[in-house]
């Protein structure tokens, strides 16, 4: 199975760029720019990520992003990883980032986009792996501050496939933000949303109902409310769902346990992704690898997962064609 998935080409439609940074290169971003870690050692810093919950995980997730601070760390940062994916057989990424994470730490709009913008094009140049940019906003942190965001992104608007929705998701429904999506809908922007990670079930209808998104991260949670289920069904809604991630977070206890079966079983319109790889224990293809092993699925699921990603994904039509 490995090398078929290997070569498999894959579609990851959920993935935090942020959340790729490896502690080798935390550890090298560190020294390049002066900035101290909380941790003697990679090895060290490996062992502290052992997570209870997602809180648990976004309070070293947001403190692992201090060594980012010029255009250059978000170049590297972006292309560790695309590198890396294209090496395991990923052709296409749509790239969660967090401008709110790097305002907040005094560090300009402009530095994290043209470090991130220059990566798209390098690796669309060099590696043939095309980068989809959905710009994410924080749920705990106040609605106008992500409305004044978004503004202030004006100048990169045309190069933004998305906006999305992320971190604590619990006591942040997505009605907070509808001003936000609504605003994001008139620029022309596409909207996702991340709801049913620990959120409710009901996250994942207001997200649809008010928001108008066009995918959920996550939204394993939908099977707590049959009449949901059969909405996404009806409707075919991506869910952008992170095997990896759920059993890091706690959110199943084991991946055997894991609703995916369950999930395809309800003919949803399934895709998988690894959302923060450096934390989680591994990118797209040890995601797809854990699948296999835990569900025993075959190559035909694979290819389905991969064909309902590419069919979604923030890609150029022409590109689409050639892929499929
Ligand atoms: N969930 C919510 N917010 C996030 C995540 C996640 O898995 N990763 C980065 N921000
Ligand atoms: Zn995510």
């Amino acid at each position: 199975m490995e090398p078929f998935l290997r070569a498999l080409p894959k579609v990851e439609l959920h993935l935090h760029i942020e959340g790729s940074l490896e502690p080798e290169l935390m550890f090298a971003l560190a020294e390049r720019n002066g900035v101290a870690l909380p941790y003697a050692s990679v090895k060290e810093a490996k062992a502290a990520y052992d997570f209870d919950d997602l809180q648990g995980f976004l309070d070293l997730y947001y403190q692992g992003m201090s060594v980012l601070l010029h255009e250059r760390d978000f170049f590297d940062l972006a292309m560790d990883y695309f590198r890396r994916a294209s090496a395991e057989g990923v052709v296409h990424i749509d790239m969660h980032f967090d401008p709110q994470a790097h305002l907040q730490r005094g560090v300009a709009l402009d530095i994290v986009m043209r470090g991130l913008l220059a990566a798209k094009e390098e690796a669309e140049r060099s590696l043939d792996l095309s980068v989809g940019m959905i710009m994410a906003f924080l749920r705990d942190r106040p609605a106008e501050e992500a409305l004044e965001v978004l503004e202030l992104a004006k100048p990169y608007w045309q190069r933004l496939d998305a906006i999305g929705l992320d971190s604590a998701e619990r006591d942040h429904p997505p009605t907070k933000f509808v001003a936000l999506f609504a605003r994001a809908k008139e620029i022309g922007l596409a909207r996702v949303a991340h709801a049913g990670e620990e959120g409710p079930a009901a996250y994942i209808s207001q997200a649809l109902d008010d928001l108008d998104v066009c995918r959920i991260d996550h939204g394993v949670r939908c099977l707590e409310d049959e009449a949901l289920i059969a909405r996404l069904r009806e409707q075919q809604t991506v869910l952008t769902v992170c095997p990896l991630s759920n059993v890091a977070l706690k959110v199943v206890d084991d991946l055997r346990q894991h609703p995916l079966p369950r999930l395809l079983d309800e003919g949803l319109n399934i895709t998988i992704s690894s959302d923060d790889p450096a934390y989680f224990g591994g990118g797209l293809l040890t995601n797809h690898l854990a699948c296999a092993e835990a569900f025993g699925w075959d190559e035909k699921v694979f290819e389905q997962l991969n064909r309902n990603a590419l069919a979604e994904a923030f890609m150029d039509d022409a590109r689409r064609a050639i892929l499929l």
